[in-house]
Order: structure tokens, then C-alpha cells, then sequence
């Protein structure tokens, strides 16, 4: 018998495995395939003060083992998240979600976090200065020292939850923006984000991506993100979420021995819905093939 089970301040969870936001949508959607409750938890869409409609399509651009999106934060606003999606959830998830929360300036940030706050539903608040494909807001928060503080710093003044800030990979010192963060009071880090891409149509000589540009996800990036979980559990005292890539309980394994506490799965679950409950079913066995007895033991193991 393995334990699977795994701690994110205080919060515990079945297994490290996570849907990344806006990979799962609200999580009553993938509950009609199965039941969502095996997960450790999830991270639900990024979401604003108000509704948004997204970016003009086409939003996706399929690469060589991944894809672009440049969706733009659609979403039904923090009023409908509370009053709809939550109570929707509420029939299918026992469990405490994940809070994706995003914005345009500091205040609104500090507006959703401290409704969301208020939700029991909610076990932990990811606040998310890395989404790429909007101006004027999400990465340009998470691509500067100063900003990444003021973010963090009040938020934390007005909720109670563990907050954990969900960073960029478009930097050139992503340890420092963690500690950034450290600093600005948070209690945990995600990382990364998708990587700005793009790909042009060889028949229109035009972007694929009516953004021009995107979030670059999927196996592709895996390596990447398992570097900068690496570097920021150097950096950093609190505690690491993993995601970028992971595909199979292989890629988990890996990325709790580069310091990670739990990982978020992404791209895995538009390419198979099914990606994270069978990463759950694999887990005890690649965690016996390597001999492994309690995940808890590994993070942070290749050190
Ligand atoms: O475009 C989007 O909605 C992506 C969000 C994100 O990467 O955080």
C-alpha cells in the first residue's frame, strides 16, 4: 500500500494531481465522464470581476506535441462564479477547489479575492499574474518584482485563505519574482504558465491566432517548467505547485522530486479528458516501479 496523500498549507489532499485552470471549466462538466472527486482538487477557470466574452477566434493553434491558446480570460464574472458554477459544482465535487483569480489592476484583484474568500467551497485562492493573452493586465503583474509584491501583499490583506500566486514563465529571473511574492505574503507558488508563442499560416502568410500570439502548453514545455520548479523551490521557503506538460504519473513523480508539492495537469485534459484520472489510477504503481512508499518523502528529493 503507497500514500499518495500530499499538503498544501494545511489543506490535504487524496493525491498531488490537480486540472490546471481553464483546462477543467467549472469542474461539473468533465464530472458527467467520471467522478471528479478521485482528484486532489482542481483550479477552476481564471475569473474576473466582470463577465468577458474572450478574444476573437481563432484562439487555438496545434504545435508539434502541444498548442497555443489565446482565449482571453472568457469567463462569467465573479457574481455568476459564486451564484451559478459554484452551487453546480457543489452537486458533484465533496472536495475544496482551487480559486483562479484574475484581473486588470490591483484593485480588482483584491475585489474577487476577497469575495471568493468568503466561499467555503474554496480551500485555497490561485492568483493568477500570468495569463498572456490579455493587455494591460494578468502577466504584465507576474513579469515584474514590484508589481508581483503589490499583488500579493493585498490580496493577503483582505482574505483568509492560503493564497498562492501563479507565475509567468516569460521572465528572464522567474526565482526572483517568486521570492517577490514570498515576500508580499504568499503561502504558496504555481508555476508555470503557458510560454508566448505563436504559428503562421503558410496559405495566408497570416498569424494562425486572430491575437497573433499565445499561451504555448503541452508535453512540449515540460522541461521548462520542471526547471523553474526546480529553481523556485531553491528560492523560495513556501510550499510549490508543478504544472507545465504533465502527462502521465512519470512527469508527477518528476516534478515532486524538482520540489513540487502538488502538480497541475493542463493541456493533458484537451488532448483526453480522461488524462488525470488515469494519472491517478497510474500513480501507486509507478510509485511502487520506483520505490516509493510515501510521495510526501520526494519533494524536493533531486536536490
Ligand atoms: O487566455 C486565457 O484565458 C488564458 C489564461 C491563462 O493562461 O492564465
Amino acid at each position: 500500500m503507497v500514500d499518495t496523500t500530499v499538503e498544501l498549507c494545511g489543506l490535504k489532499l487524496d493525491n498531488p494531481v490537480i486540472p490546471a485552470s481553464g483546462t477543467f471549466g467549472f469542474g461539473y462538466e468533465f464530472a458527467e465522464l467520471y467522478d471528479i472527486n478521485i482528484l486532489g482538487s482542481f483550479s477552476f477557470k481564471g475569473t474576473t470581476k466582470e463577465p468577458r466574452f474572450g478574444n476573437p477566434t481563432p484562439r487555438i493553434a496545434e504545435c508539434t506535441r502541444g498548442l497555443i491558446n489565446s482565449v482571453g480570460l472568457q469567463n462569467p464574472g465573479i457574481d455568476k462564479v459564486i451564484s451559478e458554477e459554484l452551487p453546480k459544482l457543489k452537486k458533484c465535487f465533496d472536495k475544496k477547489v482551487i480559486a483562479n483569480i484574475s484581473g486588470f489592476s490591483v484593485d480588482e484583484y483584491v475585489y474577487c479575492c476577497k469575495k471568493i474568500d468568503a466561499e467555503e467551497q474554496v480551500g485555497i485562492i490561485e492568483v493568477n499574474i500570468s495569463c498572456p493573452n490579455v493587455h494591460n493586465g494578468g502577466m504584465s503583474f507576474g513579469t515584474d518584482t514590484k508589481s508581483a509584491y503589490e499583488v500579493t501583499k493585498a490580496v493577503k490583506a483582505v482574505t483568509t485563505k492560503p493564497v498562492f500566486v501563479k507565475l509567468s514563465p516569460n521572465v528572464t529571473d522567474i526565482a526572483a519574482i517568486a521570492a517577490a511574492c514570498e515576500e508580499g505574503g504568499a503561502d504558496g507558488i504555481s508555476l508555470i504558465n503557458t510560454l508566448l508563442g505563436m504559428r503562421i499560416d503558410l496559405k495566408t502568410k497570416r498569424p494562425v491566432i486572430a491575437n497573433k500570439m499565445g499561451g504555448f502548453s503541452g508535453e512540449a514545455i515540460f522541461p521548462v517548467a520542471l526547471r523553474m520548479v526546480y529553481q523556485v523551490y531553491e528560492a523560495v521557503k513556501i510550499p510549490v505547485i508543478g504544472m507545465g506538460g504533465v502527462l502521465t504519473a512519470d512527469d508527477v513523480i518528476e516534478m515532486m522530486l524538482a520540489g513540487a508539492s502538488a502538480v497541475q495537469v493542463g493541456a493533458a485534459n484537451l488532448i483526453n479528458p480522461y488524462a488525470c484520472r488515469d494519472i491517478i489510477n497510474n500513480l501507486p504503481q509507478v510509485m511502487k516501479k520506483y520505490n516509493i512508499s510515501r510521495l510526501t518523502d520526494i519533494i524536493g528529493m533531486a536536490h
